[in-house]
């Protein structure tokens, strides 16, 4: 998957973009605050994704703007596309286009532009809260699995509704019944979510346990785990339609009278995790810091992997400001690894030993520089 053209207007600072990036490095240079990851935001929203930033879409129109407006060209392996998207402030409203066709939003362009962005944050991920690594699976298995979005933001909203209605049972307004309806769907979606979730995790603990062995120079051992709060096993597990909603429905039964003491659903997928073990043991409460994002790394790099092997297209590599919190080894891993992708680095300094093309960031303005 290349990016052949980028043009961006109006998005936070940048103004006037309009850039043919070269087919594997490109190196986005700038001093602070100009608009570096700007660039890598706009193009990480092409691919359906909320913005690692911000959730509110105000926030991605240009202070002095109404509209902002973001193009984009690019070729996979069976043809060029086209993605075009435009933000309005005053009117709210939001025209997404694919090849030009009308799309209702922008999670409707879940796999078709396949990104990996790395973040200093995502150096959190195996060290950050379960609520990180859900995420980041979501998204994972949405980028593979278009429609798994919807189930996800699905299961979110029922369980809002379970938790209003189980703080509303506790001071008497509702009564306990009513919650049958909801525990029904939360089930159904609940088997769903977990079944995919337990497979996508089994595939990447292979990917990422290989490259955890590199990174470590076979020292060590990574191993992934989907801890549910639901299922004892879910191993060979398939029937999410059946006994599984079922086991979810009675879990959920079973928890009744504390959810409602408490005011929250207590089990489900919102409250599972992805454990993360070096040698056997947890790397988020005993790891160091480097056994923490060298996980972190494997993982991201397992999740592009993993979208080669799905859709035999290479993801594009948007890396933010990653390389200079790496030592040196991690460094030359990372990139050893993605060496065969297009990739987008920011950098504050230039990075030696990195060739490519290099774009200048100044006052939210891009240009190509020599
Ligand atoms: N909605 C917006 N409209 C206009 N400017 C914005 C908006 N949101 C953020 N900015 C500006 O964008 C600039 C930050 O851009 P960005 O985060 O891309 O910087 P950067 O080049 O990545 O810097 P750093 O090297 O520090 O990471 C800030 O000056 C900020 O004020
Ligand atoms: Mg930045």
């Amino acid at each position: 998957m290349i990016i052949k053209k980028i043009s961006v207007d109006g998005f936070k600072n940048l103004s006037g973009v309009d850039i043919s990036p070269e087919e594997k490095v490109n190196i986005i240079c700038g001093e602070n605050a100009q608009g570096k990851t700007n660039l890598i935001e706009a193009v990480w929203l092409m691919s359906g994704a909320k913005s690692f930033r911000t959730t509110r879409q105000t926030d991605l129109i240009g202070f002095e703007r109404d509209i902002a407006k973001i193009d984009l060209c690019f070729e996979d392996k069976e043809r060029e596309q086209n993605i075009s998207v435009t933000l309005q402030k005053s009117t709210k409203e939001k025209k997404i286009l694919l090849n030009g066709v009308k799309q209702r939003s922008l999670s409707n362009l879940f796999g078709v532009l396949k990104c990996v962005v790395f973040t200093p944050e995502d150096l959190e991920l195996s060290k950050g809260s379960p609520d990180v690594r859900r995420s980041f699976i979501d998204l994972c298995i949405s980028q593979i699995k278009p429609q798994y979005a919807k189930t996800v933001s699905k299961y979110e909203n029922v369980l809002m509704q379970r938790n209003t209605l189980l703080k509303n049972i506790a001071i008497g307004i509702s009564r306990q019944e009513e919650l049958d309806v909801w525990d029904v769907q939360l089930a159904r979606l609940g088997a769903y979510i977990s079944v995919l979730r337990y497979n996508y995790t089994k595939k990447l603990g292979i990917f990422a346990g290989s490259l955890y062995d590199e990174i470590s120079k076979q020292r060590e051992k990574m191993t992934l785990y989907y801890a549910s709060t639901v299922f004892e096993d879910l191993e060979n597990q398939t029937d999410y339609n059946g006994v599984m909603t079922d086991v979810f429905l009675s879990e959920l039964e079973r928890a009744r009278v504390e959810d409602i003491r408490l005011g929250f659903t207590t089990v489900g997928v919102h409250r599972d995790d992805i454990l993360i073990n070096i040698d056997g043991i947890s790397a988020r409460e005993y790891g160091s810091q480097g056994q923490n994002r060298s996980a972190a790394l494997c993982l991201k790099l397992g999740q592009a992997y993993i979208l080669f092997e799905e859709t035999n297209d290479m993801p594009v590599i948007l890396l933010d400001d990653v390389l200079s919190e790496l030592d040196k080894s991690r460094k030359d891993f990372v990139l050893s690894q993605i060496s065969r992708m297009q990739i987008f680095i920011t950098c504050c300094e230039p990075i030696d030993k990195i060739s490519g093309g290099r774009f200048l960031v100044e006052s939210g303005k891009v240009k190509k520089v020599r």
